[in-house]
């Protein structure tokens, strides 16, 4: 084991006299397992740790980061660690503290007239939902890691999920902030205002930043009224053509009530299918695609029936339908939702792969996924593409699985940066964005700046040396 240097012996007693000895976990003591804040979900990257450092409040965020910067020594936030593009690990050098959230995880304030919830950091969204709804209202943010990730990663990436089609990402659904900033002062933006016009949008700079301008600390989230019903089809479609006219359809007869529209392709629910066969995945032996509708209604479940039985009839009679099931109940609903957000494991399964979280406008998606595809299956011969996601928000999970029975780790090695640039290269073409929802991270980081406009990223670098000329916000994520 390499000796741990004075400076960061004597960071560590700092951090430990900020913290308490329990919450500073270092590899000097060989009981301790840090691995679980070392490796990223998809586990493309294991790093190590100078220290896993777990404050309880705002203020020991405040003197972490400034013991931090007094000793010049990265660090890098973490929640739930459920990121998709290595962002909240350190990296191999074992000089990087990893500050974790998940202490910092209490509801502090619901104000149900002013529709807002404040919550800290640390919350898990699943926690924060619940909280919502026992107030008897909604907090509309949802994604298949509810589970484990936290309101401080979901505004550090500024997470999309299933319900964007309506209520907006999470920056759209952020009021006000509470954010330590590089130099380790706190800045009190829990505002729980709709309006405010008094200069430039730190909020909004600070969401998606990932990690990199600040540390969210506590956030003031916009809340809804519950839906009076919410009902659930799964239609399916003969074509991305078909999906997008649906969708059409959808938005001009539910108008605010469509509050879901995910799409999936038959190779995507054949994983599901394979892998989890318990879940019982409908109509997909011979669809080429499949659709996930949801109706959020204010009048009753009657009206929200009503309302999709004409919707589907109409599909069916334009042929943009073939066949569909309305979920009888609740429990069946979830069971459809629940087949979704199993596609992300499916694939892990299944073996290693390409991720991709593509933005193209919605009228495009249908061209690219053709000509891309058929651009794929030339380059990588017996590719498979799991293709899913967020058609009602522009937003494809274009995924590339390594042929039925490679290598995964040789796959990612020969054609990794190859099916990046030629997928890349046709967003520009469709006139997107390389990534929709997940981020930057250190997985596209060498790939932004041959995407991004070159005065968006000069802008982007000034920025950055401004609130953190000593580079100690997760260094090497977002602008490399
Ligand atoms: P982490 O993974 O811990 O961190 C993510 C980034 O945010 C890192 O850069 C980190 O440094 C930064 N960060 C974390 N906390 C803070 C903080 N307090 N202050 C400043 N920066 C911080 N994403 C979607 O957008 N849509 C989806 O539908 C979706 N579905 C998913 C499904 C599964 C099964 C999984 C595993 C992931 C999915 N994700 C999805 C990705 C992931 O869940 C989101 O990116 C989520 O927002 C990350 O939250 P987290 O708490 O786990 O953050
Ligand atoms: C999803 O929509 O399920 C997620 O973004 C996760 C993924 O891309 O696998
Ligand atoms: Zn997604």
């Amino acid at each position: 084991m390499n000796a741990v240097p004075t400076s960061h012996a004597a960071l560590i007693t700092r951090l430990r006299q900020i913290c308490g000895d329990a919450h500073v976990l270092t590899h000097d003591d060989p009981a301790a397992d840090l691995s679980a804040w070392e490796q990223d979900w998809r586990k493309r990257v294991t790093g190590r740790a100078l220290a896993v450092v777990r404050p309880n409040n705002t203020q020991e965020v405040a003197n972490v980061v400034k013991a931090c910067a007094a000793a010049n020594t990265p660090i890098v936030p973490q929640g739930g660690n459920t990121g998709l593009v290595v962002g909240s690990v350190p990296d191999a050098s074992g000089t990087q503290v990893v500050l974790s959230l998940t202490r910092m995880n209490a509801v502090r304030a619901i104000d149900k007239d002013n529709l807002t919830i404040t919550v800290e950091a640390g919350c898990v969204l699943q926690n924060l939902q619940a909280a919502a709804e026992g107030a008897g209202l909604l907090f509309p943010l949802s994604l298949g890691a509810e589970g484990s990730c936290t309101i401080g990663g979901n505004l550090g990436t500024n997470a999309g999920g299933t319900q964007v089609v309506r209520y907006g990402n999470t920056r759209e659904l952020c009021l006000g902030l509470e954010v330590v900033t590089a130099q380790g002062d706190v800045w009190h933006g829990l505002t729980g205002l709709r309006k405010d016009n008094t200069g430039y949008d730190l909020r909004n700079l600070m969401i998606g930043s990932e990690g990199t301008l600040g540390i969210i600390t506590a956030a003031t989230m916009k809340l809804y009224p519950q839906p009076a019903a919410q009902l659930t089809a799964w239609a399916a479609v003969p074509s991305m053509e078909a999906a997008v006219q649906l969708l059409g359809l959808a938005h001009q007869r539910l108008g605010p009530g469509l509050t879901g529209f995910e799409v999936m392709n038959q190779f995507a629910l054949g994983l599901v299918d394979k892998h989890f066969p318990q879940l019982r995945v409908p109509l997909w032996q011979d669809k080429p695609w499949c659709v996930l509708l949801e109706n959020s209604d204010s009048e009753n479940e009657a009206h929200a029936r009503r309302q999709f039985e004409s919707l589907l009839e109409t599909a069916l009679e334009l042929g943009c339908v073939t066949d569909a099931v309305v979920a009888e109940s609740m429990a069946q609903a979830r069971g459809l939702w629940h087949i979704r957000e199993s596609i992300t494991l499916a694939q892990v399964e299944e073996g290693l792969n390409i991720k991709h979280d593509i933005g193209i406008p919605v009228s495009r998606i249908p061209a690219f996924v053709l000509e891309t595809d058929a651009l794929l299956a030339r380059e990588v011969p017996g590719v498979r593409m799991v293709d899913f996601g967020h058609l009602g928000d522009g937003n494809l999970h274009y995924n590339v699985q390594a042929p039925e029975g490679a290598d995964g780790q040789a796959f990612l090695r020969d054609f990794e940066d190859k099916v990046n640039t030629l997928v890349f290269d046709q967003v520009a073409r469709f006139k997107g964005s390389i990534s929709a929802e997940h981020g930057v991270g250190e997985l596209k980081v060498d790939k932004l700046p041959l995407y991004k406009d070159p005065t968006a990223l000069a802008m982007m670098r000034a920025v950055k040396q401004a609130l953190d000329p000593q580079n100690i916000l997760n260094p090497g994520r977002v602008l490399g």
